[in-house]
């Protein structure tokens, strides 16, 4: 991949479409950062990897993204093996197998890792940025590094790391960036909007809808949205400004960023009614992000350092928030 100047202009530019199109609340770029589009043509598909042991491996590690419940999942035979603690997939939140554009791709996420966490407020290794999400949106228990399933996801995401170097900023990343309200989020006029475009297909107790029946470990055809088998109260998707993005970009499922289906106010206004319903709960929330002035402004449980209520963390408006964080952050520097 070039650093001259053809591949740094068609950078720019990529990026200047992708800004103009989402919002003028596109966050900054770290500063030194090389920003790269996603070419995803230049990643190869694991069905064209070679039969060898890393081809073999790479191809069991996109079965586990796609269908995790068929592997890990709390309904296979082998209860040794049950370590994600719902019926959903990885793809079911990254979607596209993680190669879409503002879908939660991980498309050169594994470059990213070693990282520092500000959860754990420690560096993390991919495995264990892996098991967040294990514990977290699959509500499970952690899988060793050694696990045969932990080791072909690992090998999945490094392939889709292909040629992306850890300093590059991949464009697409997250959920997007959308304009926030100046009033909190109103599950209540959520819940209409709910009614009216989601509960076709995530049904109206957001159970979703099950490929089989319960115990036959096949997941689900429309992943629940919360409930006993949802993501439980720590996962990324339970925090307002995640999901709410999530959603504008990519709900009704099909939808793309460039043309998105639910308007601004609406999309905020039915993730609101989404992470005010009940799901698992998981121990021990107070102990993340140990520098509480880390801690993502929409966490929806506290403590916080800023003053501010559970409630507005959990529904905005987020605006005064993070101004007070700001001058907190730079008041002890
Ligand atoms: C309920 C939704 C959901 C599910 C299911 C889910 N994740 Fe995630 N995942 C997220 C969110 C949200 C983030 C944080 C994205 C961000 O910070 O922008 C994330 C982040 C990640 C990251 C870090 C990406 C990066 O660029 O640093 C990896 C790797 C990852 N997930 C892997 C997985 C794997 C593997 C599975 C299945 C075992 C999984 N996730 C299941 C929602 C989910
Ligand atoms: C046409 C059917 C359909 C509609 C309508 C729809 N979804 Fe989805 N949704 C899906 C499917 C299917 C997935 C999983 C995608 C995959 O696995 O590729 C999904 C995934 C999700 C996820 C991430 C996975 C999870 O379990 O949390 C969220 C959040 C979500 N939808 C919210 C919504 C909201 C809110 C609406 C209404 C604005 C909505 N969806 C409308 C089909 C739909």
């Amino acid at each position: 991949m070039g650093r001259g100047l053809g591949a740094a202009a068609t950078a720019a530019l990529i990026g200047l479409a992708a800004l103009a199109a989402t919002s003028a609340a596109e966050p900054a770029k770290p500063a030194g950062k090389e920003v790269l589009p996603v070419r995803v043509w230049d990643i190869p598909s694991v069905e064209r990897l070679p039969d060898d042991e890393r081809g073999r491996l790479a191809r069991y590690g996109r079965s586990i993204f796609e269908a995790t419940y068929a592997h890990v999942g709390p309904e296979v035979a082998d209860p040794a093996k049950r370590f994600a603690g719902n019926n959903l997939a990885c793809k079911n939140c990254h979607l596209n197998g993680g190669f879409k554009k503002f879908g939660l791709p991980v498309i050169g996420a594994a470059a990213d890792y070693p990282a520092y966490s500000a959860r754990s407020g420690a560096p993390a290794s991919l495995v264990e940025r892996l098991n967040g999400c294990m514990t977290r949106s699959m509500n499970g228990r952690p899988m060793p590094a050694g696990l045969t399933e932990m080791r072909a996801l690992v090998s999945y995401l490094d392939i889709l790391s292909t040629g992306i170097r850890a300093d590059a900023e991949v464009i697409g990343k997250g959920a997007g960036r959308m304009p926030e309200l100046a009033r909190a989020a109103d599950p209540a006029r959520g819940r209409a909007i709910y009614a009216d475009k989601c509960a076709l297909c995530h049904r109206s107790g957001g159970e979703g809808l099950r490929r089989g029946l319960p115990g036959d470990a096949l997941g689900y055809l429309v992943p629940p949205l919360w409930g006993p088998d949802s993501f439980n109260d720590g996962a990324g998707m339970n925090r307002l400004i995640t999901a709410a993005n999530f959603v504008h970009a990519n709900m009704p499922n099909g939808t793309d960023w460039t043309a998105p289906v639910l308007g601004v106010e609406d999309a905020w206004d039915v993730a609101a009614y989404v992470v005010s319903q009940p799901r698992p709960h998981k121990a021990d929330l107070a102990a993340d992000f140990p520098d509480k002035l880390a801690k993502p402004i929409d966490t929806p449980y506290g403590p916080y350092a800023d003053g501010f209520s559970e409630q507005q963390h959990k529904y905005g408006p987020f605006g005064p928030i993070a101004a007070k964080v700001k001058a907190l952050d730079a008041a002890r520097k």
